[in-house]
């Protein structure tokens, strides 16, 4: 199929890369020169397992006019949503990527479907997109299609999960609408699921703020066992083998953090509030991961005076096999660490220097530096750290580092 995908964003280009290895006619737009011309020189700015593999493979055109998209049978939106000051997820920047479409869509003679692909609030695509589209003039269902159809992409692992997907998600505006898109996927052996718009987008929040409640009711269930010297990772052993619960995403820790988790609680926060619902759990699930991030501060506490002390943080990424510190939960705890007059020095394989950016006055040092502090905080499982030399030291482990326990202080944040 001739597809076109608006944004290059992680999910706008290991969409493009993966559907043009697939064999389709791919254009990737982008408003951004940078990251196009990264893209054409086959180094783009965001890392992923097999992506620059993947575009030396693949045969992909890209612009920075929308025009390009003229051709195209398939329009993807994968404009990014960031969150507003009160949690919202904002729209601008997709607004106006669809009213650019929508110039597309007036002058085009033949159908095409436009799929929405960025997490949006549910009712977005229905009251947003579609009267934006037809302010072309053209009628949906009629002259061109719609479908909302989330993508469920774990960074870092975001080509494997694209190409091996669990479940593809289909919300249609009609029929031949979703039948477009169903046609993409043919070949695919997941479930693919048809429903309607806001039913599609409800699903990708759903899912992420599952995910993220997961986490967070496993941390609480950790504090109470820790206070009662049980082992909260052979409780969540025990508690896996019921197909029920399931055995992932039930490692106590630090918290949740990326671009994703705590982005789309908030944003299903506050599109409840507008509609007058007070979402105590959705909140309590937010208050619990910070809280516990700065459980680790707290436990440093109890064992010396952080004023003028030096902690070693190992691991400044978000989670492993990543750079990206967004919403890292290094973030919160490094900030309390030096409002308590800590001395903070740091060390990632990846992260090191995005981290600098927030944080200048840190010392970014080696692993082993790190160990060489009053107190070593672990806050990413990178594999690298469990081969560590931990004896001797003070370890508050957040993610639970097998090695770590050989330390001769050790306590892990909710173990
Ligand atoms: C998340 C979802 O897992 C993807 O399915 C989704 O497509 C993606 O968001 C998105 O919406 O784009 P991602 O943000 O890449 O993916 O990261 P995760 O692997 O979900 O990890 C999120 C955070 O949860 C990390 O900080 C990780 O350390 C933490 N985590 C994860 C735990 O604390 N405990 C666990 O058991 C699992």
């Amino acid at each position: 199929m001739r597809i076109s995908i608006i944004g290059t964003g992680y999910v706008g280009l290991v969409t493009g890369v993966c559907l043009a290895k697939l064999g389709n006619e791919v254009t990737l737009v982008d408003v951004d020169k940078k990251k196009i011309e990264a893209i054409n020189q086959k180094r783009p700015s965001i890392y992923e397992e097999g992506l620059v593999e993947l575009l030396n493979v693949t045969d992909i055109e890209t612009s920075l006019d929308f025009k390009k998209s003229f051709g195209s049978e398939l329009i993807f939106i994968c404009i990014g949503t960031p969150s507003g000051d009160d949690g919202s997820l904002l729209l601008d920047q997709l607004e106006t990527a669809v009213k650019q479409i929508s110039q597309v869509v007036r002058r085009k003679e033949e159908y095409c479907v436009v799929c929405v692909k960025s997490t949006v609030p549910p009712g977005t695509t229905r009251e947003l997109v579609i009267p934006l589209l037809e302010k072309s003039g053209k009628e949906a269902g009629k002259h061109f299609g719609v479908c909302m159809s989330p993508e469920f992409l774990r960074e870092g692992k975001a080509i494997y999960d694209l190409m091996n997907p669990a479940r593809i998600i289909i919300g249609e505006y009609d029929k031949r609408s979703g039948d477009t898109l169903a046609n993409l996927y043919k070949d695919f052996s997941a479930p693919i699921m048809r429903t309607n718009l806001g039913t599609a987008e409800m699903i990708k929040l759903a899912s992420n703020t599952f995910l993220a409640t997961k986490i967070s009711f496993i941390n609480e269930i950790g504090n109470i066992c820790k206070q009662l010297n049980i082992d909260v990772y052979e409780v969540a052993k025990g508690m896996g083998f019921d197909d029920r619960i399931g055995s992932k995403f039930l490692n106590a820790g630090v918290g949740f953090g990326g671009s994703c988790l705590p982005k789309d609680l908030r944003g299903l926060i506050a599109r409840s509030k507008q509609i007058g619902y007070e979402p105590k759990l959705l909140q309590e699930v937010l208050n619990r991961n910070d809280e516990q991030a700065l459980k680790s501060v707290e436990l440093l506490k109890k064992h010396f005076n952080l004023k003028n002390a030096t902690v070693g943080i190992l691991g400044l990424a978000f989670k492993p096999e990543t750079d990206d510190i967004r919403e890292s939960r290094a973030i919160i705890i490094v900030e309390a660490l030096l409002h308590e007059g800590a001395k903070v020095k740091a060390y990632d394989p990846l992260a090191a220097e995005n981290f600098r950016s927030l944080f200048p006055q840190i010392e970014y040092v080696t692993k082993e530096e790190v160990l060489n502090s009053d107190a070593v905080l672990i806050l990413t499982e990178w594999e690298e750290f469990n081969r560590l030399d931990y004896s001797g030291k003070i370890v508050i482990d957040g993610r639970r580092v097998p090695k770590a326990k050989g330390a001769r202080i050790y306590e892990g944040v909710c173990w």
